[in-house]
């Protein structure tokens, strides 16, 4: 792996900083979040298997499949793609893959005695090492008969993500699809989690900059060509405030009690737009 900057050109340059000493509220990237053309590839290729994970696990995202199962599946299914699961022993994280059913907004620890059943909606939440490179996204399924309002956060949160991608473009900010991810979710009565956002993504697991689902337009982080992020909105239908587990140390709850669904792309930036790696 190689964990050399792209030295942006001087055009690149002289853009950023115009931009940024015109509107006070937006950032400019750090040098380091800026990749290559050869991390790109890299990236693009972990995204690439990271997908083929995530199509492996989802025919038995079904009704009586415990969590652990799932588990045992991206593991074997990874291996056998060369791949590594990146949450494996990550800042001691027990299993393979999060898997976050109903209240369980995310970082859910896959368990032998959690059978999916009917009504239940699960994020099933993949990242793969590849040569090195990163690729991570998250699915949301829902298991049988799942009520209306619920199948509704599920399909909201995949539009608020699909429409941010729309926005993600070179030279816009992370603010304008952090509002329209925001937006969404408040026009459909829903609340966005704050505390947790996405994150750079592709050298290392989490990379600087932070991405949250929420913001001004025309604000936050100026998105240059080469960047490497995912978004990854997770939307409450209650409350948007969340707890952590006092005993695993990783299950983030809402604090109502109430569901939350969330949807992860992983994208890159180009000079014309961007590409959706890891779906
Ligand atoms: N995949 C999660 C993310 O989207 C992070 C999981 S960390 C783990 O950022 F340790 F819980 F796996
Ligand atoms: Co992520
Ligand atoms: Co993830």
């Amino acid at each position: 792996m190689s964990k050399e900057s792209a030295m942006p050109n001087f055009a690149t340059m002289e853009r950023i900083r115009g931009i940024c000493a015109r509107n006070r509220h937006v950032q400019a990237p750090s040098i380091k979040m800026l990749k290559t053309q050869k991390q790109l590839d890299g990236i693009r290729r972990a995204g690439e298997i990271n997908a083929k994970v995530l199509d492996a696990v989802e025919p038995y995202v079904k009704e009586g499949v415990s969590t652990e199962e799932l588990d045992r599946i991206v593991a074997e299914r990874t291996k056998a793609l060369g791949g590594i699961c990146a949450p494996f022993h990550y800042e001691g994280f027990p299993k393979h893959v999060c898997t976050s059913i109903n209240e369980v907004v995310c970082h859910g620890i896959p368990d032998p005695h959690r059978i999916l059943k009917n009504g239940d909606i699960i994020n099933v939440d993949c990242t793969t090492i590849y040569k090195g490179y990163y690729g991570d996204a998250s699915r949301m399924y829902c298991i049988g008969e799942v009520n209306d309002d619920w199948r509704r956060l599920v399909e909201v949160t995949k539009q608020s993500v699909e429409k941010a991608v729309r926005l993600a473009q070179p030279w816009a900010t992370f603010g304008d699809f952090g509002h329209a991810i925001d937006r969404m979710a408040r026009e459909n009565g829903f609340s966005v989690v704050r505390e947790i956002g996405g994150h750079g993504c592709g050298v290392d697991f989490h990379e600087d900059p932070w991405v949250p689902h929420f913001g001004s337009p025309n604000a936050g982080q100026l998105i240059v060509p080469g960047m490497s992020f995912t978004i990854e909105p997770m939307i409450n239908m209650g409350t948007h405030r969340v707890t952590e587990d006092a005993e695993d140390g990783w299950t983030i709850r809402t604090e109502d009690g109430q569901p939350s669904a969330q949807w992860e792309y992983h994208l890159i930036i180009t000079e014309t737009g961007n590409e959706i790696i890891s779906r």
